[in-house]
């Protein structure tokens, strides 16, 4: 079987510059790709000289590429503030934004290309700037001139021979990967991981959908957030006059959603920046209804069977959002999914006290390893046998266990991709055991 080219982003989503398009094509096929003499020739000795505007954005997409790379920064809180500082127009923003995120996701793909002609070792800011390049070349299609002489205009006098040079070997040269990982742009162990957990093929289609760009999605209210998220908090099925608790709820997109049913939600965190960023929201969101409290959700301040019903959006690996946190992959680690699994249980065991009997109790992460997913079911009904689940949702989810995985892929061809998701919906006995 033909091993697919790289996925590129495909969703423009507004990000569309003056001076960049999204490619308008479909991934190149490794057998497709440019190899040296086809029609997508290299820059020239008279390439054309970079454009300022060019230039300027590629230099803020460097600055907050080593700030990830080299001060361990989140690129989502890293990025608005560099765009900030950087006086480019809302195109230039988007163009970086596009670049910084893209460079991230996929840092190792693009590690490859370059290092097949580099002979020494490079200091961070000429590994960054050739990873920009690569990007550009590779996954946006950018025009080859364009793309190395922005690109060679950031580099420092001293490595702009090294950089135009290799630039041009990439543009040139055919793309072969050496393996899945690698053309995928993850860490080995999330590959084998997921491939171990879905299958091969649900798994690579699941990480290609994550290598492309999040459209953001705005809710009737304003507030940006996923369907899949959206999904989630439907499926509480919270109505007016109950009372629903957010375990853990920062930033509160889902508390706040459900609090448009009218009922009376409580929403917890445990970190009081995220409780405050719930805070934030509702006020924003002008919502009378919605209780904010800091609070370690496996230890409440609640009495027993106070609620109607209770979600526990836990803290995960995370694997399902990956498109979202583009340098998430390489953050987390294998023995993060053991950790976090303890986590899960506290708080669902927790949970479980806080549902009245007939009330429900909800489980969602956005992940898709067996561990917290289908091992978390299989504990819950062994410890918590007064729960009995529910139905889970049909299309495009998919059964699993006694709850459902959506996949972020998307489940056909008219529908769209979004995070990935696992959802438990279970109902307590009427008489407690
Ligand atoms: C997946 S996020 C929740 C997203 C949120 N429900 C939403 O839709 O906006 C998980 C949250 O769990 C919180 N958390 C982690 N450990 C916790 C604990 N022991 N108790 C309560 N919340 C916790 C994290 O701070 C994080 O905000």
């Amino acid at each position: 079987m033909a091993q697919r080219g790289p996925a590129a982003p495909r969703r423009s989503a507004g990000l569309v510059s003056d001076r960049w398009r999204p490619p308008s094509k479909a991934p190149r096929s490794k057998a497709t790709a440019s190899r040296p003499g086809s029609s997508r020739r290299g820059p020239t000795a008279s390439s054309p000289p970079p454009d300022a505007h060019g230039v300027a954005a590629r230099r803020v997409a460097l600055e907050a590429l080593l700030r990830i790379d080299q001060e361990g920064g989140y690129a989502n809180l890293v990025l608005p503030g560099v765009l900030a500082r950087s006086g480019l127009d809302e195109r230039d923003r988007a163009f970086v934004t596009e670049l910084v995120y893209g460079t991230t996701r996929m840092q190792r793909a693009c590690d490859w290309l370059v290092d097949r002609f580099v002979m020494r070792d490079l200091d961070a800011p000429t590994r960054a700037i050739l990873r920009l390049g690569a990007y550009q070349l590779v996954f946006l299609e950018t025009p080859p001139h364009a793309a190395v002489s922005a690109t060679v205009g950031v580099a420092p006098p001293r490595t702009r021979g090294l950089v135009n040079a290799v630039l041009r070997r990439v543009s040139e040269a055919a793309r072969v990967w050496p393996d899945e990982a690698t053309r995928l742009s993850y860490p080995d162990w999330i590959l084998e991981r997921l491939t171990q957990d879905l299958g091969a093929e649900r798994a690579v289609a699941a990480l290609e959908a994550m290598d492309e760009r999040a459209a953001s999605v705005e809710r009737d209210d304003g507030y940006h957030q996923d369907p899949a998220s959206q999904w989630v908090a439907a499926e509480v099925c919270a109505e007016p006059g109950e009372r629903v608790l957010d375990l853990c709820a920062g930033p509160g997109g889902k508390a706040t959603l459900m609090a448009g049913s009218g009922a009376l939600v409580v929403a917890t965190d445990s970190r009081p920046v995220r409780s405050g960023l719930v805070a934030e929201n509702v006020r924003r969101l002008g919502l009378d209804n919605v209780a904010v409290l800091t609070a370690d959700g496996a230890r409440s301040p609640f009495a027993p069977a106070s609620f109607d019903r209770v979600l526990v959006d836990a803290p995960c690996s995370g694997l399902g959002s990956l498109r979202r946190r583009a340098d998430a992959r390489w953050r987390i680690e294998p023995t993060d999914v053991d950790d976090l699994t303890g986590l899960q249980r506290s708080l669902l065991h927790e949970a479980a006290t806080l549902v009245r009997p007939g009330g429900t109790l909800v489980y969602s992460v956005c992940t898709f390893t067996d561990a917290e997913t289908v091992g978390i079911d299989e504990w819950l009904s062994a410890t918590h046998p007064e729960f009995e689940a529910v139905m889970p949702p049909g299309e495009p989810w998919q059964p699993h266990g006694r709850g459902a995985l959506l996949l972020p892929q998307p489940a056909d061809s008219v529908s769209g991709a979004t995070d990935g998701m696992f959802l438990l919906r279970l109902v307590r006995a009427a008489s407690t055991r």
